[in-house]
C-alpha cells in the first residue's frame, strides 16, 4: 500500500521541496498543508489522485483536526508526519519582543506538538509511523541574536527525544532534522529582525542587518536537503538525529564535545550533591 506523507508548511522552502519529492514518487500519497491553498498551485502538475491539499495554520487546533480528518478520509493512513512549518527571529535576548517570542514558540513548538498529538492515535493503531521534526543546527549549538529561536528548537529536541522513548515499542520512529543555513524564506519573509539599538550589542548589528542575504547565499540547498530527508525516512535504520551541512555537523560537534568535557571536568562536584 502507498505510504501517506503529511507535511506542514508546504508553501515554500524545505516543505515545498519535500512535497515535490513525495508528489513525484509513484509509491506515496501526499497531504500538503499550507496556510493558503493558492500557494500549492505548483502541485497541480503531479498526479491529483495521490495528492490532498489542506489548509493548516499550525496555531489553529481546529484546522489541524480538520486537516488530519480529511487526510484519513482520503487515504486511510498517515505513515509519515513532517512537522516542518516554522519561523525565525533575529534579535539580542535583551531587545527581543516577548510577544514575538510567544508567537514563534506557538508555531515552532506548540504547533508541532498539536500536529503530533492529532496524528499519534492513527500511528499507534497502525503500530507504525515516522515523525520528522524540523529542528535546526541552532539546537546543537548557538549564536548571538538567535537565542529565542534556539530556545524553540532546543525545545523541539527535548520533545523529540522524549517522544522517541515513549513510542519506541509502538513501531513509531522520531527523527529530528538539524539543517544548517539553507536558501529558503526562513531568513527572509519568515523571520522578524531587530537590529540592536543598544550600543553594547553593536558588534551584532551587521549579522542581523544582513540576515536576509541567506535567502540567496546560504550554503544549504533545499532540494538536496529534501531528498536526504525523504531517503532517510525510508532507510532501514531511521536516524534519531540528522544534522545537515557543515555548521550543523562541525559546529554542533564542537559545542557538544565542549559540553561533555566541561561536565566531565567537574565530576566530583556534580556527584557531591547526592546522599
Ligand atoms: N532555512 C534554514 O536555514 C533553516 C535551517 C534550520 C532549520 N530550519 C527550519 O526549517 C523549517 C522550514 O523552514 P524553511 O527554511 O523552509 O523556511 P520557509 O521557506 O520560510 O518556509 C517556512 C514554512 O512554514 C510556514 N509557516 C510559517 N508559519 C506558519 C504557521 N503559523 N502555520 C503553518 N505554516 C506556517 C510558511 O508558510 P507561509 O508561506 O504561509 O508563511 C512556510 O511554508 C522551519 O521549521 C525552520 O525553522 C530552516
Amino acid at each position: 500500500m502507498a505510504k501517506t506523507w503529511f507535511i506542514t508548511g508546504t508553501s515554500s522552502g524545505f516543505g515545498k521541496e519535500l512535497a515535490t519529492v513525495v508528489a513525484k514518487n509513484q509509491d506515496t500519497n501526499l497531504v500538503a498543508a499550507a496556510r493558503h491553498l493558492e500557494d500549492l498551485a505548483y502541485l497541480d502538475e503531479f498526479d491529483a489522485a495521490r495528492i490532498e491539499k489542506v489548509i493548516i495554520d499550525v496555531t489553529d487546533e481546529a484546522q489541524i483536526k480538520a486537516g488530519v480528518a480529511k487526510a484519513l478520509e482520503r487515504f486511510e493512513t498517515i505513515d509519515v508526519l513532517v512537522n516542518n512549518a516554522g519561523l525565525g527571529y533575529f534579535a539580542t535576548i535583551e531587545e527581543s519582543d516577548m510577544d514575538q517570542f510567544r508567537y514563534m514558540f506557538d508555531v515552532n513548538v506548540i504547533g508541532l506538538a498539536n500536529m503530533t498529538k492529532a496524528v499519534l492515535p492513527t500511528m499507534r493503531a497502525q503500530r507504525a509511523g515516522v515523525i520528522i521534526n524540523l529542528s535546526s543546527a541552532l539546537a546543537l549549538t548557538t549564536l548571538p541574536t538567535m537565542g529565542y529561536y534556539s530556545a524553540t528548537k532546543y525545545a523541539v529536541e527535548g520533545y523529540s527525544d522524549t517522544l522517541r522513548q515513549e513510542v519506541a515499542d509502538l513501531g513509531i520512529k522520531v527523527m529530528a532534522v538539524e539543517p544548517s543555513g539553507a536558501r529558503t524564506q526562513w531568513s527572509g519573509r519568515s523571520s522578524r529582525k531587530v537590529v540592536p539599538a543598544i550600543k553594547d550589542y553593536a558588534a551584532f548589528s551587521d549579522s542581523v542587518a544582513n540576515v536576509s542575504d541567506s535567502v540567496t547565499q546560504a550554503p544549504g540547498d533545499p532540494k538536496r536537503i529534501a531528498q536526504v530527508i525523504f531517503d532517510q525516512a525510508n532507510a532501514s535504520e531511521i536516524p534519531a538525529h540528522l544534522p545537515l551541512g557543515d555548521f550543523a555537523y562541525h559546529g554542533g560537534l564542537q559545542n557538544l564535545e565542549g559540553l561533555v568535557s566541561e561536565i566531565k571536568s567537574r565530576e566530583d562536584l556534580s556527584l557531591s550533591t547526592d546522599d
